[in-house]
């Protein structure tokens, strides 16, 4: 019969999946789960508050919001999964976030995605190489937020495709386009993680960011974010998102001759940032 002995077992083994590995998904969960209401000695008001909480969250789920993604990401599984899948000798992963378009278009290398927009005219460039250091002929999927600080699917006066493209490196693994720089932002705050994050005394703010999805034939692909050293919220990321690697300092450029080489108004900002992407393991018989 069931006792606090014995029910962690029995609700295991009622769970049989047919799946190894659901099986130890669900399993652990469950043995998780238990076990954390064991060790904090769990009311049922507390359990209550808990389920009250997932209720908002699914309240404040919709379309273009997730609420269980936010969760994920204040309380660090995001990053922490990211971690987990970030390769030896590769740049590091960061946050997806919920602004990435599967459609976005290709474009030349090189290409302004500035045009006569407000903002800090910047030349994003570098170099996509494996970790060994051999240039890559790489794809890289760019997105960031526009000089108000919200990405298009957030301001309705920006065109869907603004600040975000897809660019073909050269052979030699090169890359360089024309962008403003991106600003801070917040994640909502409006519903129940909101109040988690305001309860703890952290900020909802991100360091500002470009977004990249960097692929390369034979080559694991990198989901990241590029930060900039000079950012106020570097040390408290809302997402826990920055990691040293992908910090870089923004240069100033006065000089008139490297800008009109590079097609910038002078002054411009200058961001380089090289990638390396590990080797895709051999496929196993
Ligand atoms: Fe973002």
């Amino acid at each position: 019969m069931i006792d606090l002995n014995s029910i962690t077992d029995e609700v295991v083994g009622e769970y049989d999946l047919k799946d190894d590995r659901a099986n130890q998904l669900v399993h652990t969960l469950i043995r998780y789960l238990h076990g954390y209401a064991r060790e904090v000695q769990l009311t049922h008001a507390e359990w209550r508050a808990a389920l009250s909480f997932l209720t908002r969250a699914s309240q404040s789920t919709n379309e273009s919001r997730n609420e269980f993604s936010l969760i994920s990401d204040v309380l660090g599984v995001s990053s922490l999964v990211d971690l987990m899948a970030s390769a030896e000798g590769a740049t590091p992963g960061s946050v997806l976030g919920p602004f990435h378009v599967h459609d976005s278009k290709e474009q030349a290398n090189g290409f302004d995605l500035r045009g006569e927009q407000a903002g800090t005219p910047t030349l994003f460039r570098g170099r996509v190489m494996s970790a060994s250091g051999q240039p890559l002929q790489a794809l890289i999927d760019f997105w960031q937020n526009a000089d108000n600080a919200l990405y298009p699917q957030m301001d309705s006066t920006q065109d869907y495709h603004n600040l975000r493209c897809k660019l073909r490196t050269d052979a030699d693994g090169t890359f360089a386009f024309r962008t403003v720089l991106p600003q801070p932002y917040g994640i909502p705050e409006d519903g129940p993680v909101g109040d988690l994050v305001r309860q703890a005394g952290r900020t909802c703010m991100r360091p500002a960011h470009f977004h990249t999805i960097v692929m390369a034939d034979g080559h694991l692909p990198v989901t990241t974010e590029i930060f900039f050293d000079h950012d106020p919220y570097l040390e408290t990321d809302a997402v826990f998102g920055v990691r040293e690697k992908l910090i870089t300092h923004v240069h100033t450029v006065t000089d008139s001759a490297q800008a009109s080489a590079a097609g910038m108004p002078c002054p411009f900002s200058l961001v380089e940032f090289d990638f390396h992407l590990a080797p895709q393991a051999p496929a196993t018989r």
